[in-house]
């Protein structure tokens, strides 16, 4: 079963963004995004996050509420902003987390719930050419 582990659908993208109500204003009037939900704090990790509903994904807009997180690093380098990382969906959070150890890639920390209420992992860029990699557990009632 973990030999046939793979990947399931691309979820959202993660963009860090300096001001995250600007972002918000751009992809509304920019792009006529019209379905964005409210931004709400995850203060565990510091951020402040929405969701540009698309018709087969998500923009994830993460703008750090304070000096102290990774994504305040990311700003520091890319100041407009950019694209953060890349999130795919995984059945089993503890599963992807054994068999991508077991094929050799860094998972950074253990699995913590994220901005969708389940369990994340991230897996180091240097897997993937340079993309930093959001595995995140099918919410339940998604699919
Ligand atoms: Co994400």
């Amino acid at each position: 079963m973990a030999k046939d582990f793979k990947i399931g659908p691309l979820n959202h993208v993660g963009v860090a963004v300096p001001d995250i109500e600007a972002a918000v204003e751009t992809y509304r009037t920019l792009y006529g995004a019209t379905d964005i939900t409210e931004p709400f704090d995850m203060p565990e990790r510091g951020l402040k996050v929405c969701f540009v509903n698309l018709a087969n994904s998500q923009i994830e807009l993460i703008e750090p509420l304070h000096d102290k997180t990774a994504i305040t690093k990311f700003l520091a380098r890319n100041a407009a902003g950019g694209q953060h990382h890349i999130c795919f969906e995984v059945a089993d959070i503890d599963q992807a987390v054994a068999v991508m150890t077991a094929r050799g890639a860094t998972v950074l920390g253990e699995p913590r719930i994220g901005a969708h209420g389940t369990p994340v992992i991230f897996v180091h860029p240097k897997n993937t050419h340079g993309c930093l990699i959001e595995l995140m557990e099918t919410p339940k009632e998604a699919h």
